[in-house]
This record gives structure tokens, sequence and C-alpha cells, in this order.
């Protein structure tokens, strides 16, 4: 692949994952979208357009002047956004997406890329070390578009001889661009809080535990599968993809390592009922045999590097 169109870059993922793809294929050659102005870093590194993914001409028009070839999806609405407003996470998660793969098949794209989420799953899913192959029956709209999204992946793969290939993220964590509006975001708003007031009030319960991944560990994954050789490859639009797995009293006791006098509170809404219908953990044993997956960061070493980074930050006045 020499041209890549990023679709919403200007997110959680595709602010970090934009500039990763830049390292590797070339500032110019990394083409970044989003429905809204993105961070300079990116507008001032490469190539920005604004795009709506529901735009499938505009899409069509970015993909043939810039010849592109690979194409990252990551624009969505997020599972706490999505139960808010659900025909909006309809017809973004599976109108755009099903641009995203009208617009590649006309054009012949090489590659796409397209995450899914541990959102898939639902509360008759087996929860602990959930296997690849189980019960996708998820209770919110964000998920029911992702489930939709993976059966469609795998239709064009099966249909048009397309390669499409999708990931089932757990909640992503990260100190660059703040989560976009989903039930995992309270595991980055943790550690702002922690450097921002020495404290937090969780809005899931102390022991709620779902699996989750550290931005390096998350892009390095991402460009791993987006690079993988496609014979290798038996799954495509949903592999299960794990980190670690802990709950927001482990992670309260892992920030207390390094700030003794941090402390927690909770407050369960509505995103308690979404992060139960979720995983403990994950079995992404299929991630690991058929793409060479690895994950290299544990909790401390998270919260070691996320208290690091957001201090700095906080030091320099860019967050107050
Ligand atoms: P985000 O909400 O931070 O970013 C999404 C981006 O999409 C935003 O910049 C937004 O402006 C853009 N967008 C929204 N509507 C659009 C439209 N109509 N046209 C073009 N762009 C539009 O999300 P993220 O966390 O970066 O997630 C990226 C992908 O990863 C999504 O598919 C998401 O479902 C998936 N995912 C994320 C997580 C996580 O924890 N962050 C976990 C599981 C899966
Ligand atoms: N982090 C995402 C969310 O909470 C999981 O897909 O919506």
């Amino acid at each position: 692949m020499e041209n890549i169109l990023v679709i919403g870059c200007a997110g959680q993922i595709g602010t970090e994952l934009t500039m990763a793809l830049r390292n590797i294929y070339g500032n110019k050659n990394v083409i970044a979208t989003d429905l809204k102005e993105a961070p300079s870093i990116i507008t001032e590194t490469g190539p920005f357009e604004i795009l709506d993914i529901l735009d499938r001409e505009k899409m069509r028009d970015i993909v043939k002047k810039y010849n592109i070839d690979g194409i990252v999806n990551l624009a969505a609405i997020l599972s706490a956004v999505g139960e808010e407003y659900p025909m909006l996470a309809w017809n973004v998660n599976m109108n755009g997406l099903i641009n995203v793969f009208e617009v590649a098949k006309d054009e012949n794209i090489e590659t796409i890329l397209t995450p899914s989420s541990i959102a898939v799953f639902g509360p008759e899913t087996p929860a602990d070390n959930t296997p690849q192959e189980t019960i996708l029956r998820p209770k919110t709209m964000y998920g029911i578009t992702k489930v939709a999204g993976e059966l469609l992946g795998d239709y064009y793969v099966d249909k048009y001889n397309m390669d499409i290939r999708g990931l089932r993220y757990p909640g992503i964590i990260s100190h660059e661009a703040l989560p976009g509006g989903g039930t995992t975001d309270y595991a980055v708003a943790i550690y702002y809080d922690a450097i921002k007031y020495g404290k937090y009030t969780s809005f899931v319960k102390a022991d709620t535990r779902l699996p989750m991944m550290y931005m390096p560990d998350c892009l390095k994954g991402t460009i791993q599968l987006f690079q993988a050789d496609k014979e290798n490859l038996k799954h495509h639009s949903d592999f299960n993809m794990g980190a670690m797995s802990f709950s927001v009293e482990e992670m309260a006791n892992s920030i207390k390592k390094y700030m003794p006098e941090f402390e927690i509170s909770y407050e369960p809404d509505f995103r308690q009922d979404i992060a139960d219908t979720w995983p403990n953990s994950i079995d992404d044993s299929a991630a690991r045999e058929e793409w060479g997956w690895n994950h290299e960061y544990d909790l401390d070493k998270m919260t070691k590097d996320m208290l690091f980074h957001i201090k700095k930050k906080f030091d320099k006045g860019l967050i107050k």
C-alpha cells in the first residue's frame, strides 16, 4: 500500500494512529479526514480534508484525488453517546461503513481496516476469557452496529473477494486525545482527575472489570493487522484483541502506588448497565496465532506512563 485514507482521524485513536501511519508511509501519503477540524499535529504535517463518512461521493472523490489504496475507518459513534442518540449511531456506524465498503469495492482498494469492539458481546456471552466464536447478542445500539459491521465486512470479503480487517478493541486508554463518549472513558478520566484534583468519582462501581489496552499496544496491534500477510488470516472483520483486565478499584490501587493520597468514590450511572453486559477478559488466541499479536503494557506500567504524561501536560498549562 502506498496511499492511506484515514476516516475519523480526529478522535482518541485517530489522532495517534494517523501520526503512527505517517511515520511508516510518509506524511504526504496518509490523507487524514474527519467531520471536524483535526488537531494541528495532523493538519500541519500532511494532507487533511473535512469528510462526512455519510457523503459517499466526496469520499470517492478523495480516494481518486489521492490515488488511495488503503483505508482505515475510525469514524463512529461510541457506546454512551450511542445510547443517547441511537439513530445517529445506526446512521454513522452502518451507513457510513457501507459507504466505505462500496467506495473501496468500486475503486479497487487493496486493504480496509475498520475496528469492532468488545461491545459486540452481551449478557449471554461467557464473561471470562470470552472466546473468539461465541454468542453475539449486544444490548446497546453501538454493539448492534458493531456486530452488523463485522457481518457486513465478512460479506464483502466473501462476495467480492475484498481484504477487510477488523479488531474487537477493548477499552483504549491514552493521554494524547480525550475519548469520544464511550463506557470505558472512566479508565482515562481517572488519570486526569488524579492529576488535577487528587481524587475521582467513578461512574461505574468499584468491582466493574473490563478488558483494556494502552494506546502504544493499540497502535502496534492495529498496524500489525493492517500489514499482516493476507494468506495467514482465517478471520477477517472480528479478531478478539486483549491486553489486560482490571476493576476500577484495582486501577485506583495502582494510582495509589504513585500517588498515595489519591481518593476514589463511586456514583454509578446508565453506563454501569452497559459495562455489566461486556466481558471481564478476552481470549485473543486467534489474533496471536494468525498475525502475531502480543501486548506489552500491564496496569502498573501504564499507570506510571499515564500519570507522567498527564502531569507534564498539566505543568505546561495544556490542560486545566
Ligand atoms: P472517537 O469518538 O474518539 O473518534 C471518532 C471520530 O469519528 C471523531 O473524530 C469524530 O469527529 C469522527 N466522526 C464522527 N462522525 C463522523 C462522520 N459522520 N464522518 C466522519 N467522521 C465522523 O472514537 P475512537 O475511540 O477514536 O474510536 C475509533 C474506532 O475504534 C471506532 O470504530 C470505535 O468504535 C472503535 N473502538 C474504540 C474503542 C476505545 O476505547 N476508544 C474501543 C473499542 C472500539
Ligand atoms: N471504548 C468503547 C466504548 O466504551 C468500547 O467500544 O464505547
